[in-house]
């Protein structure tokens, strides 16, 4: 296997959910940088179609706090508010994952043959990007966890974006401060049939 293949390989083996994190940055990463890698995993994810219905958008500072805080008066219950609680008090900030809508529906229109793959392809593409940007995290020393707190964050949001871009997950960012657990792993070969 060449080294090019094993590095990509081992930055897929290291991207794990890590939830305990500070509020700061790994030196030498700024938000610019975790912009242009997100940029980046946005534009060369592949679509159905190259229909380009992902976005995102990175929040920091009061617009990270303000959501979250959002989200913590939705949940009901001491609970189920513990883990935005430290998504707001210890991520330093997340990208919000999205697919625009109005993409998808000319794509239906365009193709009526095809109208209902669009959704599963979009849904498809959101996921690759979603890890594409979670496993680049890591490669840069960040530590991350996923969350779904679409319709919260969604309200909380506005019209900070557009109407028609649906919340798909929210990628909370982060310094380490403890490292993922061993994890266990199914017995799952893949095998070759001739
Ligand atoms: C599609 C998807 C959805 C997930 N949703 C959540 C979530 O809503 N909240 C959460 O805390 N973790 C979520 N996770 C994290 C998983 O629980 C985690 O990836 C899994 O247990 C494997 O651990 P690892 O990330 O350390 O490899 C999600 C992961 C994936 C891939």
């Amino acid at each position: 296997m060449s080294t090019t293949t094993q590095t990509y390989l081992n930055a897929i083996a290291n991207r794990r959910t890590i939830y305990n994190l500070t509020d700061a940055l790994p030196q030498n990463v700024s938000v610019s940088d975790i912009q242009a890698v997100v940029q980046s995993i946005i534009k060369n994810t592949p679509t159905a179609l190259n229909s380009q219905e992902n976005r995102a958008i990175i929040v920091t500072g009061n617009t990270h706090k303000k959501i979250w805080n959002s989200v913590i008066n939705a949940i009901p219950g001491e609970n189920g508010k513990k883990r935005p609680t430290s998504a707001r008090d210890e991520a330093y900030g997340c990208v919000i994952f999205f697919t625009e809508q109005n993409t998808i529906k000319k794509f239906q229109k365009d193709y009526p043959a095809a109208a209902s793959a669009f959704p599963v392809a979009a849904s498809a593409t959101t996921g690759a990007v979603q890890i594409n940007s979670w496993t680049a995290l890591e490669t840069m020393g960040l530590g991350c966890h996923l969350q779904h707190y679409n319709d919260a964050v969604r309200a909380a949001l506005g019209d900070l974006v557009p109407e028609s871009w649906t919340v798909n997950s929210q990628l909370c960012f982060g310094s380490q401060v403890i490292p993922a657990g061993d994890k266990t792993f199914i017995d799952n070969p893949v095998n070759i049939y001739n």
